[in-house]
């Protein structure tokens, strides 16, 4: 880019001299021009009118989901093996290739439920989401810290976010509605487990784990392909908050864990993260009492050992939120090659709402902002649209052809040399089916045995305290899901639900607004 001449600073020899948008000197950035100094105002206030009507279109909607968040910059170095095993064997994504290879990187860590200036305490799962700008282009893994999630069929996503949030009619949160839908989808039971136990409430975004959830593919060079899943480990180690921890945390601080994000890397302290994979064959798997490509359920780790990959550091803070890190754009359709998606349903829906979403949250050319664009070249024929940024300088050789293919120049595909396709095969009739194995409480009963004596007792205060203020026919429902996970579950909510209610019951006063009466002091008004 072209040197910008500071002709404001040749002027007054000062560098930080403010200017409009168009490059003026501001002579008065306090008062808009008026008839005397008392007012009217008059309209061709250029300057007032350009700022105030800037300020008015300062925020782009919030993200639908995962809208509180924070992030920041670093890198990913891969170990260039899987395990003891040549990555190479598996995947030919180059980014994963090379021990002690660096590949820049951001991340984004959220909430999920809440809006933009939410607590940080919520329980709720939170996003856990990594964009590298690969050799080969970006690659984005959109994961959340939990492994597994609440429902593994995409169309049933926006019902479960809406039932998660408020009420539309009175804006009023309240946690009967996501139990009124959770008690009537029993494959939420195994997140629900999770999610109420501490694992649901983490204590910083530097102290979780992150998981890719759905399953995905890795390609390697005869273009044979293995199904994958992807788990962060932090090496600070995991640490979570139990409800009263937070609520005290919340009662000073909505923002916790973003500004502990922010004040350790500023300090140095630069938090690290171990990548690790668990690898499958592709297929159907008659031997596992599941379905491999259901996203709520785990991998068990004897059989599908976790292989360290690499490893993830965060070593800068964003220079300016607004443009690093609430117009990041993540999305799971972004794979590089060495990459493919598996036919987990949830995946494919999923990676139509991102880009969709995009479009519409940031505009048509979110992909040429700095923090979206890919570090590589990007020799497209996808221009236009509104805010098109591009430097005209920068137009291919033939500035004349936007379209392929061409005898006149122009942009040609890429070999497929060295790139042999994965080709799945299918032969099956299309159906809107569930699948075969949902056992959805096999493994909630499994993670409830396997919880520590103390993160079970919490779990049973969490869901009971939650329980007690809802509907007889869902507490009943949620108690059944809870007993035919594991018996002793199941009772033990049961029981929790009767205490609570009985305490909320003896609780009960005369309703009462908060605060204390003022208003005795009548200013202006005399005494
Ligand atoms: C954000 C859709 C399931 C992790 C979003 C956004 C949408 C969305 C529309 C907002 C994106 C934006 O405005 O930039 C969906 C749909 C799902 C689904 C339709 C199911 C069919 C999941 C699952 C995970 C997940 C299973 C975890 C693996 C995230 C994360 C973000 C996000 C981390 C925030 C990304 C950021 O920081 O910008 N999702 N989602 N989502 N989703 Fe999902």
């Amino acid at each position: 880019m072209e040197e910008k001449k500071d002709f404001n600073a040749g002027q007054d020899e000062k560098r930080d001299t403010l200017t409009t948008r168009q490059g003026h000197p501001v002579t008065d950035n306090q008062n808009i021009r008026t008839i005397g100094n008392r007012g009217p105002a008059t309209l061709e206030n250029y300057h007032f009118i350009e700022k105030i009507s800037h300020f008015d279109r300062e925020e782009v909607p919030e993200r639908v989901v995962h809208a509180r968040g924070t992030g920041a910059f670093g890198y990913f170095e891969t170990y260039g093996k899987a395990g003891d095993e040549p990555v190479e064997k598996y995947t030919r994504a180059k980014v994963f290739s090379g021990a002690g290879k660096r590949t820049p990187l951001m991340v984004r860590f959220s909430t999920v439920a809440g809006s933009k200036d939410s607590p940080e305490t919520a329980r709720d799962p939170r996003g856990f989401a990594v964009k590298m700008y690969t050799e080969d282009g970006n690659w984005d893994l959109v994961g959340n810290n939990l492994k597994i999630f609440f429902i593994r069929d995409a169309m049933k996503f926006p019902d479960m976010i809406h039932a998660f949030k408020a009420d539309p009619a009175s804006n009023v949160p309240n946690p009967e509605r996501m139990f009124d839908f959770v008690s009537r989808t029993p494959e939420a039971t195994h997140m629900i487990t999770f999610l109420f136990s501490p694992y649901g409430i983490p204590a910083t975004y530097r102290h979780m784990q992150g998981s890719g959830v759905n399953t995905y593919k890795w390609v390697n060079e005869k273009g044979e392909a293995v199904l994958v899943k992807y788990h962060w480990e932090p090496k600070q180690g995991i640490r979570n908050l139990t409800q009263e921890e937070a609520d005290s945390i919340q009662a000073k601080n909505v923002g916790h864990a973003t500004q502990d994000l922010y004040e350790a890397i500023e300090r140095g302290e630069y938090p690290e993260w171990e990548l690790f994979v668990q690898i499958m064959e592709d297929g159907y798997h008659p031997e596992l009492d599941f379905d491999p490509l259901d996203d709520t359920k785990l991998w068990p780790e004897d059989q599908f050992p976790w292989l360290p990959v690499g490893r993830m550091v965060l070593d800068r803070n964003p220079v300016d939120f607004h443009a690093e890190i609430e117009q990041a754009a993540f999305g799971t359709g972004v794979l590089v090659d060495g990459m493919d998606f598996s036919d987990d349903k949830m995946l494919q829906g999923r990676t139509f709402s991102y880009s969709d979403t995009q479009r519409y949250r940031v505009g048509a050319n979110y992909l040429k902002l700095p923090v979206n664009a890919p570090k590589v070249p990007v020799r497209t024929n996808q221009h236009r649209g509104q805010m098109d940024i591009r430097d005209p300088k920068e137009s291919g050789e033939n500035p004349h052809i936007n379209y392929e293919p061409s005898m006149k120049g122009g942009y040609q595909e890429a070999s497929l040399e060295g790139r042999p396709q994965h080709r799945p095969t299918y032969n099956a009739s299309a159906m809107t089916e569930p699948i075969d194995r949902p056992n959805n409480y096999g493994q909630a009963g499994d993670t409830y045995r396997s919880l520590e004596d103390w993160e079970r007792d919490e779990l049973i205060k969490n869901l009971s305290s939650a329980l007690a203020v809802c509907d007889k026919r869902i507490q009943d429902a949620m108690i059944e899901h809870f007993t035919q996970a594991d018996e002793d579950y199941g009772r033990r909510v049961q029981e929790g639900i009767e205490i609570k209610m009985k305490e909320i019951e003896e609780m009960k006063t005369e309703d009462k607004v908060p605060g204390r009466e003022t208003g005795k002091t009548k200013f202006g008004q005399g005494s």
